[in-house]
């Protein structure tokens, strides 16, 4: 059973912007650190690279991916620029590369700079929030495509809305003519990924949010085809082959890219397994009872704050988003001032989203194993006092 080290003095409603790692996890990452700093120089060049394979095989085996296509990177944000820098050169001036609104704002950005760089074009797809239907997502991004299009980037599950985009039925319609570029940070761990039937381009993803390993652990799976070419946004030794260790001139690209501390990649194994013991059904029972527990939790809030419930309960992982009412103060960045306001007033840890625009707002709410039902009535409590209902 995993154990959360949370303060018990504040409710945790976010658990999709940075994830929370159970005591068990953190311990044998403290281990790998301990063994490390016995002997920097062993552990790196001996000890590294096999336990990295191991974490390798294991994050492979969840994700239904192939280990010879997939790398480790720090965090999904990584993971999308190692893609965006690696297709620059490959792409003709007046390509276009294709986002969505619902993208995240850092993603977003790394494409645009790259659409920059090689004298692109980006087209950001309106999928419309709230939304009936997975056709109100498939229409328009299928609309978008033409014979110009160097990359579509498709979010998993979106972050300020909190949507399991139809990323099946997209890129069944897309590959292997128009690469796609999957930004999954939230899904490993909240829904089912097989990578192997999805068939994208590209896949990238965090482990340091739904399956609980430490912070800085990501992965990056590359369909074969691409594999000669992907390079990471940090180049290192392994771009002439300087890595010793690695199964592959792709994978040693990957394996080092500078000093740091790997304890955390090596510990998502770890992170599999505790997690996997902590519901009897395992994974599938996490995954599950998650989903339950947050479509309990948005119709508590939305009741009492009076909002409609923005997308069906199967286009719902386990993050959820409900539109608040406008607010009177225009936010500056992504994060909207209530945000502050529950955290010090009410000691509840939840994201509200500057999102489509400055003046309007989002809440997001989460449900992890650690949550109850009350969880989300206090926050309902909080939201009808600060809104003034
Ligand atoms: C859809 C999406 N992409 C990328 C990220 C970035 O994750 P990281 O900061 O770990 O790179 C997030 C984080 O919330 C996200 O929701």
């Amino acid at each position: 059973v995993a154990t959360w080290s949370l303060d018990p003095g504040s409710i945790h409603l976010n658990h999709g912007s940075f994830g929370a790692t159970p005591v068990e996890v953190i311990s044998e990452q403290d281990r790998f650190r301990r063994e490390l700093e016995s002997n920097p120089v062993s552990f790196m060049l001996e000890t590294y690279q096999p336990a990295l394979e191991n974490a390798r095989s294991a994050v492979a085996a969840f994700v239904h991916g192939a280990a010879e296509g997939l790398v480790f990177v720090p965090n999904a944000t990584f993971g999308v620029n190692s893609v965006c820098r690696s297709l620059e050169p490959r792409i003709a001036p007046g390509a276009e590369m294709i986002v969505t609104n619902h993208g995240y704002n850092a993603c977003n950005n790394a494409v645009s700079v790259s659409a920059e760089r090689a004298r692109a074009r980006i087209v950001t797809v309106d999928v419309p929030f709230p939304l009936q239907n997975e056709r109100e997502i498939i229409d328009p991004v299928l609309d978008a495509v033409n014979d110009r299009t160097a990359l579509v980037v498709l979010d998993h599950v979106t972050s300020p809305t909190g949507i399991v985009f139809p990323i099946g039925a997209l890129v069944a319609q897309l590959e292997p003519d128009v690469p796609v570029l999957i930004d999954g940070a939230h899904a490993p761990g909240m829904v089912e990924v097989d990578l192997e039937a999805l068939g994208a381009s590209f896949y990238t993803a965090n482990c340091h949010k739904w399956m609980c390993a430490p912070k800085g652990s990501g992965f990056l799976h590359v369909a074969e085809r691409h594999r000669d070419w992907m390079s990471a946004a940090v180049i290192s030794h392994g771009h002439n082959g300087g890595w010793p260790g690695s199964s592959s001139e792709f994978h040693a690209r990957f394996d080092w890219i500078g000093t740091d501390d790997p304890s955390a990649r090596l510990s998502i194994g770890s992170a599999l397994e505790v997690m996997a013991e902590h519901h009897p059904e395992g994974w599938s029972g996490i995954m599950a009872s998650n989903h339950d527990l947050v479509l309990a939790g948005r119709t508590i809030l939305a009741r009492a704050i009076g909002a409609n419930l923005p997308a069906p309960d199967s286009m719902v992982g386990a993050i959820a988003a409900l539109s608040l009412p406008p607010s009177r103060q225009e936010s500056h960045h992504i994060f909207d001032p209530l945000m502050e306001n529950l955290r010090s007033n009410w000691r509840i840890e939840v994201p509200v989203f500057a999102w489509p625009d400055a003046a309007r707002r989002l809440i997001r709410v989460s449900a992890q194993q650690y949550n109850k039902v009350a969880d989300y009535e206090q926050l309902a409590e909080a939201l009808v006092a600060e809104l003034a209902l």
